[in-house]
């Protein structure tokens, strides 16, 4: 029997569309080889001897995507949430990434960050590291073992930012992440490499260009951050004088979707022309509700993405988001919707649960390839949820379970099993 071959029995619930949630009470998951074959109610004959394994009453989902979220941030996480983001990167961020040159102190930091990963709701990450090759090798190292999927960034950055966090010139930052690329070649398959000029402020045009030349040599995907703060949309016009929106220095430089699979975090403060630019291409938007309250950036309007048909999901932003947790992240997207179309646009209805999850699910996952959902054809991503922790003496429908659960996961909720791959974390 091939190890990742297995059958799940619960209550099973994931995305068909971003409107359709699939709920199916104490049916089967047919799991090939890592693949889904799909949902049954009961066991159709061919799959009569695959092994069961019967979660009796919980929930299981499928994995999350985290689609934006720093992993150096880990260790002042919940610190330092009372400035914006230029002054907050200089302040807080940059000071705690340049001790990941000390890779003995990398390795202590981002063995923690990876053993609450592995831990939390997420079973695929899209991870930014720091400028430093040891400490960027160490975590693909890491991540790999852990079982989770992820794509990991050495960061370029070769402008503007504090002396010991920046990298000589273009051509230094653009030789160690070609070195970088050749270190780590085929050596952890389940930690992929991505392109990650942090933002357009802290990289000159020769970086961007030299990476837009790497990025046709290894067709490697690209992420970086996007519209997220009005003082650094300003900064990046006078940086880049002759862009016609913050997007199109990236695009310039051939590092913003179209052929590219990209991720842009942020995108909260997105010109008309920028979401065009956004749709037409391809990019994927990384929502990050709770980093945008934190570091007061605003409200991203998710509706104008997602009815733009412009592929969305969610991220934590750590250490923006102060938050690991992928539940929080779902609550948090629904909350600022809710105040945006209050405050901001009464035509951009509030997220639903539904879109919420989804966006959390298929929506990230979709970065990954077919993966976040259990549909057939899927990569199997799956949580089991206990929540008989969450007292309540009222009836729920196993929706409202769901729905529950995503609000009070830290209240009472428990992880009991994590499947990245069709492998079985624990
Ligand atoms: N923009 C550039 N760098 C960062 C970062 O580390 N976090 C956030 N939230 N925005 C950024
Ligand atoms: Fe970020």
């Amino acid at each position: 029997m091939h190890e990742h071959s297995f059958i799940l029995k619960g209550n099973l619930c994931y995305s068909e569309t971003k409107d359709r949630l699939s709920v199916t009470e104490q049916g089967y998951l047919v799991c090939c080889e890592g693949i889904s074959r799909g949902v049954f109610p009961v066991i159709p004959d061919k799959y009569q001897n695959l092994p069961v394994k019967d979660y009796g009453d919980r929930l299981i989902i499928p994995g999350m995507t985290d689609l934006h979220v720093h992993a150096p941030q880990y260790p002042f996480r919940g610190i330092g949430m009372d400035l914006e983001l230029l002054d907050w990167l200089n302040t807080h961020t940059f000071p705690e990434e340049s001790r990941y040159a000390d890779p003995e102190y990398a390795e202590k930091a981002y063995r923690i960050f990876v053993e609450d990963l592995r831990k939390s709701a997420s079973t695929r990450a899209v991870i930014f590291g720091t400028i430093h090759l040891p400490a960027t090798e160490f975590l693909m190292k890491e991540l790999d073992a852990s079982g989770l999927v992820t794509y990991v960034g050495k960061v370029n950055m070769d402008q503007n930012c504090t002396d010991d966090l920046r990298e000589t010139d273009a051509h230094v930052s653009l030789e160690s992440t070609a070195a970088w690329l050749r270190e780590t070649s085929g050596k952890y398959p389940n930690a992929h490499p991505i392109l990650t000029p942090r933002f357009a402020p802290t990289c000159s045009g020769p970086l961007l260009e030299g990476l837009g030349k790497l990025q046709k040599e290894y067709g490697l995907p690209v992420q970086s951050h996007l519209s997220e703060n009005l003082s650094e949309i300003a900064w990046v016009q006078e940086l880049f004088p002759w862009s016609s929106c913050y997007g199109n220095v990236y695009e310039h430089y051939g590092l913003f979707g179209g052929d590219v699979k990209t991720v842009m975090a942020h995108c909260v403060h997105s010109s008309d022309q920028e979401v065009e630019l956004m749709k037409k291409n391809g990019v994927y938007v990384a929502h990050c509700p709770q980093s945008n309250i934190n570091l007061s950036s605003g409200i991203a309007p998710i509706r104008r993405y997602l009815e733009a048909g412009i592929p969305t999901g969610l991220g934590t932003d750590i250490a923006g988001g102060a938050n690991m947790s992928m539940f929080r992240c779902m609550a948090d997207a629904i909350g600022v919707s809710k105040l945006y179309w209050r405050l901001a646009d009464q035509n951009r209805k509030p997220l639903t649960m539904e879109e919420a999850f989804f966006l959390a699910t298929k929506g990230g996952g979709s970065f990954f390839g077919k993966t976040g959902s259990f549909e057939e054809g899927y990569e199997v991503d799956a949580l089991v949820l206990d929540d008989t922790g969450i007292r309540t003496t009222k009836e729920l429908s196993t929706k409202e379970r769901l729905e529950r659960y995503i609000y009070l996961a830290e209240e009472g909720g428990r992880l009991v099993g994590k499947y990245a791959a069709g492998k079985e974390l624990f």
